[in-house]
């Protein structure tokens, strides 16, 4: 097994990967897919024992954490086997093992996360008010995900949810969000919208940015700046008087690329080093013919070509990448 660390062209170490294992999803959120999105073809898509050896691979190069993203990682088949084989992993050389999910498979799952060793969740939350949600969401119900959340807190896992921030849709629910987060015990991270794969409007319409965000919490609340940073694009704030820990992902008007310790894995086991661009390399023929070596080849050859950093720009007049973000995975 190799056990050389991967480290790319600018000296980053990586050490997190985000991992989709399949790029379905129930929902249809506006920002992130079209109504009629075309899925890849079950038999593309990795199978267990195929991204088991993948994890294993990553994990003896030095990833210490692993996030379980999609699509919607809930609506795998046998996710939780899945999820109970990654799992053991923990402890024996994987720190940490967490997922990103909608919620709405939550409230059947959640005791199975927790029994496989996962800690931490995020749950993408846009909207409390069940219209606004279904409206965002083209067809999510807001009480399924509720449920969720409440099933996955009484298993034990820890709670951060993510809220797209939309201007003109959820905009006046970012402090009663946040209200509601401190509340019950949950982080919340706001994102600004990532000019992902074609939708059917303009992303501009709805796109709110975050300072802007920033400046109106600041009327009301003492935003402290968190030196918690972790590695990740999120900058986080110590919310005052409410206890509660805000984080911030603002990809269009904060470039936050000179940590990034990640690389992100599709479910068909397509590799990108960023978000934001197009290099990637092809694993799956190679997982499925059991070459160590060669998907190890094949690893070092992307992180040679990691880009410096993103180049998204919201008003351009096409996505910076053709790659929803369900794609790529969240
Ligand atoms: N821009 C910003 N956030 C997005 N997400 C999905 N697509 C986009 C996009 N184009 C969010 C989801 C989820 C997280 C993984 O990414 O809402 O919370
Ligand atoms: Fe599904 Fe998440 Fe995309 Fe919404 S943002 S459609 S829940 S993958």
């Amino acid at each position: 097994m190799t056990r050389t660390p991967m480290i790319d062209g600018f000296g980053r170490h990586i050490t997190y990967v985000r991992l989709s294992v399949t790029d379905r999803c129930d929902l249809r959120c506006r920002y992130c897919m079209t109504e009629q999105m075309r899925f890849v073809p079950r038999h593309e898509v990795l199978r267990d024992e195929e991204i088991v050896a993948l994890a294993d691979i990553l994990i003896a190069r030095g990833v210490k954490r692993i996030r379980l993203t999609g699509g919607e990682p809930l609506v795998r088949r046998g996710v939780e086997r899945l999820v109970e084989t990654l799992g053991q992993r923990i402890g024996r050389g994987l720190d940490e093992l967490t997922m990103t999910t909608n919620g709405t498979q939550l409230a059947r799952h959640a005791p199975a996360l927790a029994a496989a060793g996962i800690r931490r969740i995020n749950v993408s939350l846009d909207s409390r008010d069940p219209e606004l949600f279904r409206t965002i969401t083209r067809r999510g119900e807001l009480k399924q995900v509720l449920k969720g959340i409440e099933a996955a807190a009484l298993a034990g896992l820890k709670i951060k949810i993510n809220m797209v921030a939309l201007r003109g849709l959820n905009e006046e629910e970012i402090v009663p969000m946040l209200r509601w987060c401190a509340a019950e015990g949950h982080d919340l991270t706001l994102i600004e919208t990532m000019p992902l794969g074609e939708v059917e409007h303009q992303r501009t319409d709805h796109y709110l940015p975050l300072m802007e965000v920033r400046s109106r919490l600041e009327r009301e609340f003492e935003l402290v700046l968190s030196t918690a940073r972790t590695g990740g694009p999120a900058r986080y704030f110590e919310v005052g008087g409410l206890g509660a820990l805000l984080g911030m992902i603002t990809p269009l008007t904060d470039n936050f690329c000179e940590g990034c310790n990640r690389i992100r894995i599709t479910a068909t086991g397509t590799v990108f080093g960023c978000l934001g661009h197009d290099r990637k390399i092809e694993l799956r023929e190679l997982l499925q013919a059991g070459d160590a070596a060669a998907v190890n080849g094949a690893l070092d050859g992307l992180l040679a070509v990691k880009p410096r950093a993103h180049t998204f720009r919201i008003d351009a007049a096409a996505p910076a990448v053709e790659r929803h973000m369900s794609v790529t995975g969240g």
